[in-house]
C-alpha cells in the first residue's frame, strides 16, 4: 500500500465513487491519494480552480462551535467560485431531520455536518440528494485527517514506513486518523489510559484493511511515541464532554506531550495537534511553540484539502 509521490503535473479532479463523505473510509485508498494530490494541485495553483463550483452552494450545519472547520469550508467554497450558507443549532430539535434534509437539498448542492451522533450524518445522507460530508461527529473527523496526512506527505515527502503516536483519548480524532494513516502505509500506535481506547470495532476495521501496519494500542505513552516520526494529541475533554473536564484532567495527567516525551521520538519528529489545543493539560505551551511543532501547517491544509474534496463531490 505505497504512497503516491506528490503530484508535480497538473491533474484534473475525478469524481468520487461515494456519493458522501460520512467517515474516512467511504473513499477508497486511490481516491484517498487522488484527494491529497489534488489538495497539493490546488494549493500550487488556486487560480487554475476559482470558478470551478461556479453557482454551486453548500449548506454548513453545525451543532457544535468550530473555528477551522466553519470558516475553511466557507472559505474554499468561495474560493472555488461558489458560496456557502450556515445554520447553527441542533438537527432535528425544531423538525424533523428528514424534513431538514430534503429542504436543504432544493437550495445548495452539498451539505455539510457537524453533529453529536454519527447517525445524525448517515440519516443526513440517507435523506438529502446532495453530498453530505461530516465535518465531525462523535465518532469521527475525517476532514481533519485528510489535512493531516497531507502535512506529513507535505513534511517528510512521503507516509509509507512511518510511524504516527497518537497521545491521548482514543476519541473522533484518533479513530479518523487510524483509518486515513494506515491506507497510506503508515504504522499507527495509541496510548491511553484505561478504559479510554479506542472503539474496538473500528481498531479491528483498520487492522482488517491494512494487515501489514503496526497498530498499538497501549496505556504507555513512551512505548507508543519510541521513535515515532508524528506524535499527535488532541483535548482530555472533547465537545459535548465539558462535564467530565475536572475528572479527565486528572486521568490523563501521565499523557501530556510534553518536551520530555516529545524527546523520546525519531529526532526529526513533529508535533500535530487538530486545535483548539489546551495549553498545560494535553499539551505544553514550549512544544507547541517549538521548531518542531506543524500545528498551524495541519490548519492551513485544512483548506486544501476541503476544496479538493468539494470539488470531487460537487461538481
Ligand atoms: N480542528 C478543528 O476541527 O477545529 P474547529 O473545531 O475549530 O473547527
Ligand atoms: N476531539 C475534539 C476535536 C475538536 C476539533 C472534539 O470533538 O471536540
Amino acid at each position: 500500500m505505497a504512497s503516491a509521490p506528490v503530484a508535480q503535473m497538473p491533474m484534473n479532479p475525478i469524481s468520487l465513487g461515494c456519493s458522501d463523505f460520512t467517515r474516512d473510509t467511504d473513499v477508497t485508498t486511490q481516491e484517498l491519494l487522488h484527494l491529497l494530490d489534488l489538495a497539493s494541485e490546488m494549493k500550487r495553483n488556486p487560480r487554475r480552480f476559482a470558478t470551478s463550483l461556479s453557482g454551486r452552494y453548500a449548506a454548513l450545519l453545525f451543532e457544535k462551535p468550530s473555528l477551522r472547520t466553519r470558516l475553511t469550508f466557507e472559505l474554499a467554497m468561495k474560493q472555488l467560485g461558489g458560496d456557502s450558507v450556515t445554520s447553527a443549532g441542533l438537527i432535528g430539535e425544531r423538525e424533523p431531520l428528514k424534513d431538514i434534509a430534503r429542504n436543504l437539498d432544493r437550495w445548495v448542492h452539498g451539505i455539510v455536518a457537524r453533529v453529536f451522533t454519527h447517525r445524525t450524518i448517515t440519516e443526513l445522507a440517507q435523506w438529502s440528494k446532495v453530498p453530505v460530508v461530516n465535518a465531525l461527529c462523535d465518532k469521527f473527523h475525517p476532514c481533519q485527517a485528510l489535512a493531516d496526512v497531507l502535512t506529513v506527505r507535505e513534511h517528510f515527502g512521503y507516509t509509507d514506513g512511518l510511524t504516527l503516536a497518537f497521545i491521548g483519548d482514543g476519541n473522533n480524532v484518533a479513530h479518523s486518523l487510524l483509518h486515513t494513516c494506515v491506507r497510506l502505509g503508515m504504522n499507527f500506535r495509541l496510548a491511553c489510559p484505561k478504559n479510554y481506547e479506542p472503539d474496538a470495532e473500528l481498531v479491528a476495521e483498520a487492522r482488517a484493511m491494512a494487515p501489514k501496519a503496526e497498530i498499538v494500542i497501549t496505556n504507555d505513552p513512551y512505548e507508543a511515541v519510541d521513535g515515532a516520526h508524528a506524535v499527535y494529541t488532541d483535548v482530555w475533554a472533547s465537545m459535548g464532554q465539558e462535564a467530565e473536564a475536572i475528572e479527565r484532567r486528572a486521568i490523563f495527567h501521565a499523557y501530556q506531550v510534553n518536551s520530555e516525551l516529545m524527546a523520546a521520538a525519531a529526532k526529526n519528529a513533529v508535533f500535530m495537534h487538530c486545535l483548539p489545543a489546551k495549553r498545560q493539560q494535553e499539551t505544553t505551551d514550549d512544544v507547541m511553540e517549538s521548531p518542531q511543532s506543524v500545528v498551524f501547517d495541519q490548519a492551513e491544509n485544512r483548506l486544501h484539502t476541503q476544496k479538493a474534496l468539494l470539488l470531487t463531490l460537487l461538481q
